[in-house]
């Protein structure tokens, strides 16, 4: 059997890779979102909106939402392109991104960039029908695969079944990339053998959107410093408690989540 374990509330404000919350932006990292098309505006705003949400001082911004991304986010920094965005400490690519030609050409600069990256929705359709999952192979910084279960069936051309755990594992050890498996209770598993399982989610996250605010609060925490199965494994851990404390208010919606998670993360003591 693997090395499966809970995540805690210990594990996870013992992660934060600093002694303190930082307060210096750069030294926070640069977080970059490659997210949303014109059809899709709103996977940007929202995927923006997680990564915002996160311990990283600053959020770039590159695709074909840059206006709605701006008017909802005016602190973002935008470009059209991945390849003009700047220096970034880690990239989020996928949610709402589109699959044609233009998207795989984002995706392949995402991956050409020597930092960790999340994959998400059509970016896994992409690697899936592009062929590009021959690129994971080659790159070096690590990668983190966000498929809720119809987007692991269609990378792993078979549903997830009931061991999720070892369904994780076996998506994780083929891309070899760390696998976030989502659901209600999502599982992280790692090339390597190691697994995590959340259990803080809830059933009020079963809302259009929030898989795209997870997408970019795990970018920033990968941007952060955290490695990327602790990246993974908080960001579920966080976005989970977002969840529950957004449901407090009455009905939630994907925007909820991401505006809960700022005082979640102050009571781990990721932020101020
Ligand atoms: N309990 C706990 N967490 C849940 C539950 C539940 N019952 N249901 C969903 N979640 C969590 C998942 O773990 C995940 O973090 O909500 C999030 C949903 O993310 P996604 O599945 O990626 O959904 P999202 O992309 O936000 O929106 C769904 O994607 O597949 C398309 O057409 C679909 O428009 C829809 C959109
Ligand atoms: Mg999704």
């Amino acid at each position: 059997t693997p090395a499966l374990r809970v995540t805690e509330w210990a594990d996870v404000t013992g992660w934060w890779p600093t002694p303190g919350p930082a307060t210096e932006k750069y030294t926070r990292g640069v977080v970059g979102v490659a997210t949303g098309s014109a059809t899709y505006p709103g996977a940007a705003v929202l995927s923006v909106a997680g990564a915002l949400a996160g311990p990283t001082g600053m959020v770039r911004y590159a695709g074909s939402a840059r206006v709605e991304v701006l008017r909802q986010h005016p602190s973002v920094i935008a470009t059209d392109r991945v390849a003009d965005a700047g220096r970034v400490q880690a990239w989020v690519c996928g949610s709402g991104l589109g699959t044609g030609d233009e998207a795989a050409g984002e995706l392949r600069a995402v991956l050409a960039a020597p930092v960790p990256a999340v994959l998400d929705a059509d970016a896994l359709t992409l690697l899936v029908d592009g062929s590009l999952a021959h690129l994971l192979r080659r790159r070096d910084a690590p990668i983190v695969v966000t498929p809720h279960d119809r987007e692991f069936a269609r990378l792993c051309g078979e549903t997830p079944g009931t061991d999720r755990v070892a369904a994780a594992l076996r998506l994780a050890a083929w891309m070899n990339a760390v696998v976030l498996l989502k659901g209600d209770r999502t599982v992280i598993g790692t090339p390597d053998g190691r697994a995590y399982v959340n259990q803080t989610g809830t059933p009020a996250l079963a809302t259009g959107g929030t898989g795209d605010v997870l997408a970019g609060l795990l970018g920033s925490l990968l941007a952060a410093g955290l490695n990327p199965e602790r990246a993974a494994a908080a960001a579920a851990y966080l976005h989970g408690l977002a969840g529950r404390e957004a449901a407090q208010g009455g009905p939630v919606t994907a925007p909820d989540v991401a505006t809960a998670l700022r005082p979640v993360l102050a009571r781990v003591g990721w932020i101020d």
